[in-house]
């Protein structure tokens, strides 16, 4: 593992609906705890990339605060992170139109979100020039503006799900093809995957998604989410019968809220027989509620009170600024602009 000390953590979250504990464990978890372990670390709202999809102002805001909320809540310290919303750093966008200028278009036809877009056409029956139906230019440069993201305060360690590795390796890219015209001005970043999670079960044991609708909510008050997760689907096992514990929705996701002893009680009374499913579920809901009641609270207590939230991330978007300022001047400098 790399040495967090010396490295600046940097990560952009989507504005979207609340997280559920999917996103939680696989996510949001990882990043804080990658982010309080390093020297200095930057995260962000990345409203302009979600304004590809988002097309209605309302919904826009709201998913912004839900996710600044969401995020507090779970514990990212806003006083040593900078945090704060893309479309607050204007140097950002300015960076991205001098990116731009060295990016290969060729580069841009390979990003795998594009790609995908123009398969789907495909299989559409579509062809030629309307392969590039409903594709706009922000979803095709879309890693131009996320190299902007990265490269502006300096990331140098950008933690992301696998589907945005591309993403940080274009960023290398372009960035090495800006350096390589202009001087050793920008600071090339790693990716890193968090590895160990797996794929978090559902309440019907299938992946937890929102979209299969077998999710459990990060933010519910407790009654609401006890009731949740004595739905989650189980065979019809007696108590007394020894079970798969590597087979089993509510041991799954047990373990990633259980301290190691509570994991290893409840694995040997699966298997030796002796742990009821109602119990299981039970002893899955205590270990849930001591790790999100608190940050249930503080969440709704947020969200009543939005004028905290844009305080908090004002005061991530002046230190952002700061770095994001210091690049530009040395890129316009690098290039020949005053
Ligand atoms: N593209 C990322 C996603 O879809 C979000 C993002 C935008 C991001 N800019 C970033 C992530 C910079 C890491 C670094 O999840």
């Amino acid at each position: 593992m790399t040495d967090l000390g010396k490295q600046r953590v940097l990560t952009g979250v989507k504005p979207t609906e609340a997280p559920h504990i999917g996103n939680y464990i696989g996510a949001i978890r990882p990043a804080i705890e990658l982010a309080a372990q390093a020297e200095d670390s930057y995260l962000f709202i990345a409203d302009y990339h979600a304004l590809n999809i988002i097309r209605n102002a309302e919904e826009l805001k709201e998913y912004t605060y839900l996710i600044a909320a969401s995020w507090l809540a779970l514990g990212l310290d806003a006083e040593k992170t900078a945090f704060y919303r893309q479309s607050d750093i204007p140097e950002i966008f300015e960076i991205t139109t001098i990116l731009s200028a060295v990016t290969p278009k060729g580069l841009m036809n390979r990003a795998h979100a594009y790609k995908a877009a123009i398969d789907k056409n495909k299989e559409a029956g579509r062809k030629g020039a309307d392969l590039d139906y409903g594709i706009n230019m922000g979803l095709y440069t879309y890693p131009i503006l996320m190299a902007a993201d990265i490269l502006a305060p300096r990331g140098t360690l950008v933690p992301v799900g696998r589907d945005q590795i591309q993403h940080v390796e274009m960023t290398r890219d372009i960035a090495g093809s800006f350096n390589h015209l202009f001087g050793d001005i920008l600071t090339l970043p790693d990716f890193y995957v968090q590895e160990s999670t797996g794929l978090l079960p559902g309440l019907d044991g299938q992946k937890m998604s929102k979209s299969y609708g077998n999710h459990i909510p990060v933010f519910m008050d407790s009654k609401k989410r006890r009731k949740l997760i004595m739905k989650i689907v189980t065979d019809s096992k007696l108590p007394e019968e020894p079970k798969n514990p590597d087979e089993n929705t509510i041991y799954q996701l047990y373990c990633h809220f259980a301290t190691e002893t509570e994991r290893a009680e409840m694995r040997s009374g699966f298997e030796k027989g002796g742990m009821g499913y109602g119990d299981a579920k039970q002893l899955l809901f205590e270990a849930v509620e001591r790790d999100l009641e608190e940050p249930s609270k503080i969440y709704n207590d947020l969200l009543a009170d939005k004028k905290r939230i844009d305080t908090l991330l004002e005061k991530g978007a002046e230190k952002a600024r700061e770095t994001a300022a210091a690049t530009l001047k040395d890129m316009r400098h690098a290039i020949g602009l005053r």
